[in-house]
């Protein structure tokens, strides 16, 4: 499994935890940026996290600011992109099952760290059930190509 991680100033620290935490379960992770607390904009980083799920480089990107709003409302601008905001461990669980989430995207100011990785962890295992709610995804494709001509 192949992780891709990016985060503003605000989520850097927990983007590092997040990094560390993978590394040692023998995930490959490729860290994105932010490459310290200097402030940025977080749709930057956002952006290269994106381009690169939706290329299909990376299974999933992980992306962390302050609240994890701006830097989800701006993935979920690249199409075929499906970022979910989860701050809590059912969130992360019922985003894959139902979602087929592709980013998972928390707010550092938010969440600690132990429930963070907590939800990393189950975010990353837990697999798409496919059927119905493959029917609701084909539909948010359509909404992305009736605004995409
Ligand atoms: C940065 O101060 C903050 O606005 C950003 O990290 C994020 O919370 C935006 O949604």
């Amino acid at each position: 499994m192949k992780i891709a991680l990016g985060s503003d100033h605000a989520g850097f620290q927990l983007k590092n935890a997040i990094q560390k935490h993978l590394i040692e379960k023998g995930i490959e992770v490729k860290d994105f940026g932010t490459e310290s607390e200097a402030s940025c904009d977080y749709s930057d980083f956002a952006l290269k996290v994106a381009e690169e799920v939706k290329d299909k480089n990376f299974d999933f990107g992980i992306l962390v600011c302050g609240t994890g709003i701006g830097i989800s409302i701006a993935a979920n601008k690249v199409p075929g992109i499906r970022a979910a905001l989860c701050h809590d461990t059912f969130s992360a669980h019922s985003t894959r099952q139902h979602n087929n989430a592709n980013i998972l995207a928390m707010g550092a100011r938010v969440v600690g760290e132990g429930l963070a990785l907590d939800i990393v962890d189950i975010f990353l295992n837990t697999e798409f059930e496919g059927e119905r709610h493959q029917r609701r995804i084909d539909k948010i494709s359509l909404i992305e190509q009736k605004y995409n001509k």
